[in-house]
Formats: C-alpha cells, sequence, structure tokens
C-alpha cells in the first residue's frame, strides 16, 4: 500500500484508510459482529491501511474499534476520530469537547488521539466553532491528549459551501486535516481547496469517493435529472443506461474500482476513506488503491464532464 504525506504533520498515511460511520457503520447496520470487525480491522492492518476513523456519532463505534484494535501494537496504526459541536441542534457547553475526548480515549484504550476533528461543519457556523471551540481544542493538544485537529465537512443540500475553503483561507495554520468530499460526480474541491491545502501543508482525507450518486442507479438518476435541469452539468453525451462504461477497459472493473481509483489521483488528497464493512470489499478497494491511476484521456473526459459538479452525496 502506498503511503502519502498528512499534509505538514510529519505523519505517512496509508492510501486507504478505514471509516467507521456511513451507511454500514462498521457492521453496526448490517450484521457483523465482533469477530467480523476483527477480521476487517485485521484485513486492513495486514494490506497496510493504518489509519481508522471514527467519532462519537458512529452508535458504538470508538468502543468496537477499540475492541477490535486490542492488542495491535499502538504505533502501528493512527485513530482519527470527531466531536459534534452541535449534539442536539443547540452549541454544546464549554468543557464537553474536552469530555468527549477523555471518553473517547477511554473507549478506544489509548492515551493519544492521532486526529481530533469538529464533525460536520455546517454552512454559517465556521466563524463560532473557531472562536468557541478552538481554543479548548489547542488547550487538549498542549497537555497531550491529541495529536492533530482538524474538522469534516457536512453532507449538506449545499454542496458548495465553502467550509473548508473558508478553513483554509481564515485559519490553515490552525487545521492540520480536513476531511471532504472529493471524487467523480464531486470535483468541487479540486478547484480552489486542494490546491490551497497543498499550499498549506494541510492534510485531506477524502470521506466519499463512491457513495450512493455514483452506486445507486436511482440517485445517480436523479443527479442526471437535476443538472439537465437546471444546465449545471451536460450529460448529455452518456449512454443514459451505461453512463460509465466506458471507464471499464484496461483493468478497471466497475464504477467502484473506477470511483477508488479517481478519489485518489489529486495529489492534494492524503488518504481516501472506505467505509465498507467487508472483508471483500475492502481487499477490492485496495487493490483499487495499488492499481495504475486512471489513464489520462478518461481522466480528462471526467474533467471535462464533472469539473464543475458537486453532487450533495
Ligand atoms: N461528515 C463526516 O464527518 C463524514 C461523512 C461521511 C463519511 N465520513 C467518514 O468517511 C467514511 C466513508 O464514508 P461512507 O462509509 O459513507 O462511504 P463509502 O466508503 O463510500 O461506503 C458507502 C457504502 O459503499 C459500500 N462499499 C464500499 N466498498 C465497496 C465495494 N468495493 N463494493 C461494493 N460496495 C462497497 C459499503 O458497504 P459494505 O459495508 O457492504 O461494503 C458502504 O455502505 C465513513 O465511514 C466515515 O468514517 C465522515
Amino acid at each position: 500500500m502506498q503511503n502519502r504525506a498528512l499534509g505538514r504533520s510529519g505523519i505517512d498515511v496509508s492510501l486507504l484508510s478505514l471509516g467507521t460511520g456511513g451507511a454500514s457503520q462498521f457492521g453496526q447496520k448490517t450484521g457483523v459482529d465482533d469477530a467480523g470487525r476483527k477480521r476487517l480491522v485485521h484485513a486492513a492492518l495486514d494490506n497496510g491501511v493504518n489509519l481508522f476513523d471514527t467519532s462519537e456519532q458512529y452508535g458504538r463505534s470508538e468502543e468496537l474499534l477499540g475492541n477490535a484494535l486490542e492488542g495491535v501494537q499502538r504505533d502501528r496504526y493512527l485513530l482519527a476520530t470527531k466531536w459534534s459541536y452541535r449534539p442536539g441542534g443547540e452549541y454544546a457547553e464549554p468543557g464537553s469537547l474536552t469530555e468527549s475526548t477523555e471518553r473517547s480515549l477511554r473507549l478506544m484504550n489509548t492515551d493519544v488521539l492521532d486526529i481530533m476533528q469538529f464533525h460536520g461543519i455546517l454552512p454559517g457556523d465556521y466563524d463560532p466553532v473557531v472562536d468557541r471551540f478552538v481554543p479548548e481544542m489547542l488547550k487538549l493538544r498542549d497537555e497531550g491528549k491529541i495529536r492533530l485537529i482538524g474538522f469534516t465537512e457536512m453532507m449538506t443540500k449545499d454542496p458548495k459551501a465553502l467550509i473548508p475553503q473558508m478553513g483554509l483561507t481564515d485559519h490553515p495554520e490552525v487545521w492540520d486535516v480536513i476531511m471532504l468530499k472529493y471524487g467523480i460526480m464531486n470535483q468541487w474541491a479540486a478547484k480552489d481547496v486542494l490546491p490551497l491545502a497543498e499550499k498549506h501543508g494541510v492534510g485531506i482525507m477524502n470521506m466519499a469517493p463512491i457513495r450512493q450518486t455514483l452506486t445507486r442507479e436511482k440517485d445517480r438518476k436523479a443527479m442526471f435529472d437535476t443538472w439537465q435541469e437546471d444546465g449545471s452539468v451536460d450529460v448529455s453525451s452518456l449512454d443514459e443506461s451505461d453512463p460509465f462504461g466506458w471507464l471499464l477497459h484496461d483493468g478497471v472493473e466497475s464504477v467502484i474500482d473506477a470511483g477508488y481509483r479517481f478519489g485518489a489521483m489529486h495529489s492534494g488528497i492524503s488518504t481516501v476513506l472506505t467505509g465498507t464493512a467487508t472483508v471483500e470489499h475492502l481487499e477490492a478497494n485496495v487493490r483499487s488503491m495499488e492499481a495504475p491511476p486512471l489513464g489520462s484521456d478518461d481522466y480528462q473526459r471526467l474533467l471535462e464532464l464533472f469539473g464543475d459538479s458537486a453532487a450533495p452525496n
């Protein structure tokens, strides 16, 4: 597995990393048991994955991840988790980030979290988050409870919300990492955000290389219809029943394979998350990361088709 620098942090991260949220939620939503989770985590480690992403919001994922990693040498992996600054809609009380961090440390049986992220900053909330909570985050870092500070983008209906761009423009020195979506139908970040991240040495975790719009026929069709109606993306040159069939050649096995390969191609991306809970899918996604990138003609065509696109999910 190829590693990439996680921005300016001095840490190398595997190109594929394992997420414990999303639809599978580390198998909590898909009937995977503890033994299956252990197999998944060990298959990831055996394949060179060194970053696991979780959140206090993903059911029992933090605890289950801690259990699945039991006995593994701590320096073999990085832990990223998240804190929700608006747990019930209102801004959290001062001190609750510290309490949550200590709970995450306990649940994952560790004395340091490699990455602590503000979970899903909503449009309009960027400045309040920075003013209210970044000082507490910095204190946690000074105390040695966390190493790197980041935030994640929200899957909003306004996919061009500029939260990552605000972070990189206003406080690039604060953020070590940002988690955002970048994929075949989500190329928006490549315009300004990824070049800014590279300029400032901010690590980028790509949270959504495939998700619904690429993999679910109904969602993909609905997105294409919206784009055709508002004229923002012209998909008329694509075969309606098989719009991505032209990508499947020279070893590219499926649209999902193409999606993972594409998700890693920009040099501003440090790591691509997969939210799978099955060893079979994990290994397929590892193969995508180890395979050559998409050919330049296909990459160029995707750029021409979707360079302005930002599917919300
Ligand atoms: N705002 C945020 O902070 C935020 C938002 C979204 C995601 N995330 C993070 O990013 C991670 C990834 O996001 P995600 O889980 O939503 O998206 P994802 O990795 O694209 O996974 C979505 C679905 O695709 C399936 N899948 C994955 N690989 C496959 C393959 N090779 N073949 C067929 N199906 C495959 C998985 O189901 P199976 O289990 O059946 O494989 C999963 O349910 C999350 O786990 C989380 O850590 C963060």
